[in-house]
Parts: C-alpha cells; sequence; structure tokens
C-alpha cells in the first residue's frame, strides 16, 4: 500500500434493509443441449454412474453449490420440444432432430429422470413448456401429467411410467426467449401476450398452486425492449406471477475495464423492467406486484467460434463449451451482487447453465470433474448469501471506460443474516492496477468480529482453470482488520472478495 492507494468508504446499519432473500435467486439451469445432459449429470457407462446413470461426482459437486432451483429443459430446445417423447419406457422413446442446436435427442433423458435428479441434487425444478411449435394443450396436459395425484389419463399415465407420486412442480415458465428471430415459432408481443395468458389460465386451471414465469425481452439490447415487456404483460399481467430477464455478456474486445462495468447495464436493465411492471400495475389498477426471474445469466462468448465447426445432429455434441477466465468470475461476482441489490424485486435467478454448457461444472465424458473460476463466486454467494440483502452508502473512486461512464472501482453487496448473527460482504475491486482500501463502518454491529477475508486475484486476467490445475481457487486474506467500530478492508488489484463478520 502508498499514500496513492485508492480509498472508498462504506456506511451500514442494521436497518438499512432493501429485503429478505430468496434463495431461489441462486438458481440455475440444465438445458437438453450439448454435454449438458449426455456426458454430464448423466452418463450411465461413467464409474460413478449411479443406479438410474447419474454421475455421482456430478451430484456432489452441483450440491457443494446449494443451488435451489433448476430451470429444465430449455432454453431454445423447448420451443420446439414434444415432451410426451421423453416419457415412458426408454426403448420406445424416439430419436429426433432438435432443431435449435442442430443435434440428436435421444430423449433418454426426460421430464420424470430430470425430476428425480433434481431431487438428488435438492433442488426444485423450474419447468418451461414449449410455445413455439405448441401451446395450450400440449402445457396444460404436462402440468396434468406431473403435478395431478391420479385419476385422470395424463396422471394416471405418470403413474404407469413409475412415478406414483406427482413431481409437484410449483414454478413454470411461458415458454422461451419468444421474441428472438433465432426461436422456433418466434411470436410478435400480441401474438405472444395472448397465447401466454391463455396458456397460463388452462395451466392454473389443472393446478392453481402454480407460479408462472411469463417471457421478457432476451436481452436488454432486443430493438424490441422495453416495448416487448408492455405489451406482453397488457396481457399477461393478471396471470403470471414473474416476467424472464436474460442477459449475456462477453469481451470479444478484449477491454477488461469496459467488460468488468457491464453490471451496470444490467442493473440499468432491472431497473427499466420494474419501471414498465409498475406502469402495468398502475394501468390495470392492479394491487399485485410483478416480481422478476432473471433466469438465464452469465458470461458466454468463448465458445461462439468454436462452435460453428461442430458437427450436427450427434448427441451430446460439445457446444458452448466456454473456458471461462479469472476476469470472467469477477464479472460474475459483480452479476450476482446486482441480483442482491435489487432482490427486493429479483426473486428468482438462474446461473446460464451449470454442467458443460456454459458452466461452473466441467466433466470429461468418460473421465473426471473440475470448477471453472465462476464457480467459485457462485458458490460463495450461493452459500454465506442467505439472509437479508442491505443497502449500503458507498463513496468510491470511479472510472470512466468505453461504454460507461463513473464506474466505481469497488462493486459490492451487504448481506446480514440476523439468525447467525453473520455479516458479509462479497466486493469486487475493478481496478486494473491498484489495491483497494475501504473503511466499512460497522458501528451498528457491536461485538462483530472477523471470521474470514477470502480472495480470488491472479495477475493474469486471462488465468483458467483446467482438470488438475486450478489456477483459480479462493484464498485466505489476513489484510483485513476492524478498529474501533470501522472494517478495514485492504482488496487486491483486480479481485473479488468475500469478507465474513460474526457476532459469537
Ligand atoms: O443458455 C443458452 C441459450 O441462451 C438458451 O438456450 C437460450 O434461451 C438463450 O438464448
Amino acid at each position: 500500500m502508498t499514500v496513492n492507494t485508492p480509498k472508498a468508504k462504506m456506511i451500514l446499519d442494521k436497518s438499512f434493509k432493501i429485503s429478505e432473500i430468496d434463495p431461489k435467486i441462486y438458481g440455475s439451469f440444465i438445458e437438453q443441449l450439448g454435454r449438458a445432459v449426455y456426458g454430464g449429470i448423466y452418463e450411465p457407462s461413467h464409474a460413478t454412474a449411479d443406479e438410474h446413470g447419474f454421475r455421482q461426482d456430478v451430484i456432489e459437486l452441483v450440491k457443494e453449490l446449494q443451488v435451489p432451483i433448476i430451470r429444465y429443459p430449455g432454453g431454445n430446445m423447448v420451443s420446439a420440444y414434444n415432451w410426451e417423447n421423453g416419457v415412458g419406457p426408454k426403448d420406445l422413446r424416439p430419436k429426433r432432430l432438435e432443431l435449435a442446436w442442430r443435434s440428436l435427442e435421444t430423449n433418454e433423458v426426460g421430464t420424470n429422470e430430470f425430476a428425480t435428479w433434481a431431487k438428488k441434487v435438492n433442488a426444485e425444478v423450474m419447468m418451461a413448456v414449449n410455445l413455439g411449435t405448441r401451446g395450450i394443450d400440449a402445457a396444460r396436459n404436462l402440468v396434468e401429467y406431473c403435478n395431478h395425484p391420479g385419476g385422470t389419463y395424463w396422471s394416471d399415465l405418470r403413474k404407469e411410467h413409475g412415478y406414483k407420486d406427482p413431481h409437484q412442480i410449483k414454478v413454470w415458465c411461458l415458454g422461451n426467449e419468444m421474441d428472438g428471430p433465432w426461436q422456433i415459432g418466434m411470436k410478435t408481443a400480441y401474438e405472444y401476450g395472448r397465447l401466454a395468458a391463455e396458456t397460463a389460465k388452462a395451466m392454473k386451471l389443472v393446478d392453481p398452486s402454480i407460479e408462472l414465469v411469463s417471457c421478457g425481452s432476451s436481452g436488454s439490447g432486443m430493438a424490441t425492449f422495453p416495448e416487448w415487456e408492455a405489451e406482453t404483460l397488457d396481457h399477461t399481467y393478471e396471470y403470471s406471477d414473474y416476467i424472464s430477464l436474460h442477459q449475456y455478456y462477453g469481451n470479444k474486445e478484449n477491454d477488461t475495464a469496459n467488460y468488468l462495468a457491464s453490471t451496470l447495464d444490467m442493473d440499468n436493465f432491472i431497473k427499466t423492467v420494474i419501471a414498465t411492471c409498475d406502469y402495468m400495475k398502475a394501468k390495470k389498477r392492479s394491487k399485485k406486484t410483478m416480481y422478476l426471474s432473471f433466469d438465464e445469466w452469465n458470461v458466454w462468448f468463448h465458445s461462439n467460434d468454436q462452435d460453428k465447426q461442430v458437427e450436427p445432429w450427434t448427441s451430446g455434441p460439445p457446444l458452448l463449451e466456454d473456458i471461462y477466465t479469472f476476469e470472467d468470475a469477477l464479472l460474475v461476482g459483480s452479476m450476482l451482487n446486482t441480483l442482491l441489490k435489487h432482490s427486493d424485486r429479483v426473486k428468482m435467478a438462474c446461473m446460464a447453465q451449470l454442467v458443460n454448457v456454459i458452466a461452473p461444472i466441467m466433466t470429461e465424458t468418460g473421465g473426471g470433474i473440475w470448477k471453472q473460476t465462476i464457480f467459485y463466486p457462485y458458490y460463495y454467494t450461493s452459500v454465506y448469501g442467505r439472509g437479508t440483502a442491505l443497502h449500503s452508502i458507498v463513496d468510491s473512486p470511479k472510472y470512466d471506460s468505453k461504454d460507461f461512464t463513473d464506474v466505481p472501482y469497488l462493486d459490492q453487496s451487504v448481506i446480514y443474516n440476523e439468525e447467525n448473527n453473520e455479516l458479509v460482504i462479497f466486493a469486487v475491486n475493478r481496478h486494473l492496477d491498484q489495491p483497494l482500501i475501504v473503511d466499512v463502518d460497522i458501528s451498528s454491529f457491536e461485538g462483530y468480529q472477523l471470521v474470514e477475508h477470502i480472495v480470488l486475484k491472479n495477475d493474469n486476467p486471462k488465468a483458467i482453470n483446467t482438470i488438475g490445475n486450478e489456477q483459480i481457487k479462493p484464498h485466505n486474506s489476513d489484510q483485513s482488520y476492524i478498529e474501533s467500530g470501522t472494517l478495514v478492508a485492504e482488496l487486491p488489484k483486480l479481485s473479488w472478495n468475500m469478507i465474513r463478520l460474526k457476532k459469537q
């Protein structure tokens, strides 16, 4: 540290509450795409496979992440999916051309297998229905198949297939990215709004206890954003409980300072969706608040070129296998901070995805397993970011980048877990060359002691993890201390940090 080391200040107070954090904010996503299922969660010939063909090494790492809810089966894939092909005796299931990713879908894994796997990893299923090539009928039948106890055609068929008890799937997505020209059965806002509303009505008649997510825009850059939200919500406001947001970032221009500022866009995206939902609430004189489901978020760009070389019509092809760098882990940490700072409205979110496909967990088909760089911020935030999110007053030095102005070097979120007497600060130092000294006023947290300061740091923003060689892994830092009601933390240049305090 020198006299010129940049300094930031934070003021925390127990009463500066944003919201109780819904654990579903730490959800994830498995699409029947690439090696997420085949060669990822499911590989009957693998040395660790259980009686259902699920890799137990994968199950263990997913459990480590404490993922509460997992979206399935797509993604783009769901928009041409016939769910009936994926249930019943495996030897009778048809092989189909999977059009979204131009792969071969063997249907060995379908609804029942996924529900079984989700239980093994202690997660709920968030099920998406096909509103691309299909509609009301296929969706209401699937709810009946999954959730009705018995005594009807579809619920008895589930029993016949070996699943006596209903899966009780609570959260359902009304299609996927229906505004996207790449989507099979893409719709205009009017077409989608009407179809989603009528499908929602029928699904809730089958099971009134379910919650529904209607499709928002596929990203903040869509030309129809946020008019899509306004027009579709005009039709669906009464029936849906959440609206979805999807967003991926990438450092295509190799400009780290600008890349790490991408969460300013994410923050603005969330604020605009909230404003649009609240406009619709006012327009409809409704008492209901629409919540946000940020059900696809991550970094995605490394694999774009290599995916163009992948042979079509094969089962479990290596698609979207981004190998993440250290700077990607920093951005993922900041994306989690952004979600937490909006936890009063963002009640669900899914890191897209979970295994092999733009994922924190990678496997070798027939081989081992390893943690990508992005595994760590996701792990620590999911495990320790439970409780109440707090506002903090922050004064940080700032910088300008190509696309953003006034980017704070300090990016943070603060969690107060009253039950455990724990205070947790997640912080990213975006500075490329200098550490940041942060003085945190914690006088409202009398008697709290420092438990640990965990750091991810590396001199090389492009450092990666590979099987057997984790360049990016957590370290303990001794660069923080508490003095007269102030926590003084030194965040290394370009670093992700978790500082955990506890009162015994
Ligand atoms: O997660 C990968 C893809 O990204 C999903 O299939 C789609 O919904 C989005 O465009």
